[in-house]
């Protein structure tokens, strides 16, 4: 059963596991148990090595977890012809495909093309790409992605500059009356979830504070939801 991220409501918190802080040898079952823990979606990181430093895995390795998992599916493409892809990420079992600005291919092409394979659409930027950058195309997606660190690794340490960005988009999206999702990605746990939370974010990419938490997943997942009382006050 393909999953749909426009069925949950931005007034909630919603968690999206990177799974590049599991370990790969124990990949199905660590997505099993994260699932099991309460995250609402897997946040798959897609690296070519071109687009950023960092090659992580493909189309095969989702081919294998879906067959196993039907949970959401939330892919990130940090790669340079998401347009070429995507049909590719759809077969594998993306639920939603989500693309950097950055890329090379062109954004209304690129949006249209997850949308009339049956997916939901986001568009993600780096740190230093300006949120007004993704204005003209926000009426068209489901979901916008705040990188708070350079795209290309996990563990990395959060980028306190990008929550005006988190805010600014909170702001367009709330002035045009939009349903879109903000997500927010890179170096987020238990010491700046409410921080992202306040600036407007709802959806919540972890990896190293999800999969590697001293007390478990489930632990790692409760934080994360435990931020939901500041969403209500931002709201
Ligand atoms: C970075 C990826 C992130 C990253 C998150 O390029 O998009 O999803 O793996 O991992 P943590 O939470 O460890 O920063
Ligand atoms: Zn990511």
């Amino acid at each position: 059963m393909p999953q749909d991220i426009r069925k949950f409501s931005r007034s909630n918190i919603l968690v999206s596991p990177s799974i590049l802080a599991a370990d790969f040898c124990e990949l199905g079952r660590e997505c099993d148990e994260v699932v099991k823990a309460g995250a609402e979606m897997l946040h798959l990181d897609v690296m070519d090595g071109k687009m950023v430093p960092n090659i992580s895995f493909g189309v095969p390795v989702i081919t294998s977890l879906r067959k196993k998992n039907d949970a959401l599916f939330d892919v990130h493409l940090m790669i340079d012809r998401p347009l070429f892809y995507t049909p590719a990420f759809v077969k594998a079992g993306a639920d939603h495909i989500t693309f950097h600005i950055e890329s090379s291919d062109d954004p209304v092409k690129t949006i249209e093309c997850i949308h009339a394979h049956g997916c939901t659409a986001g568009m993600s930027l780096r740190p230093g790409t300006p949120a007004e950058e993704l204005f003209p195309y926000l009426d068209q997606l489901e979901m916008v992605l705040v990188m708070t660190v350079e795209p290309g690794f996990g563990g990395q340490s959060f980028m306190a500059d990008q929550l005006p960005k988190i805010a600014a988009f909170r702001k367009e999206i709330v002035r045009r009356n939009l349903n879109c999702h903000i997500e927010v990605d890179g170096g987020i746990g238990a010491k700046n979830v409410d921080l992202v939370v306040a600036n407007g974010a709802n959806v919540i990419v972890a990896g190293t504070s999800v999969f590697r938490h001293p007390e478990g997943m489930a632990a790692g997942v409760k934080v994360l939801h435990d931020a939901q009382d500041k969403l209500d006050s931002a709201l």
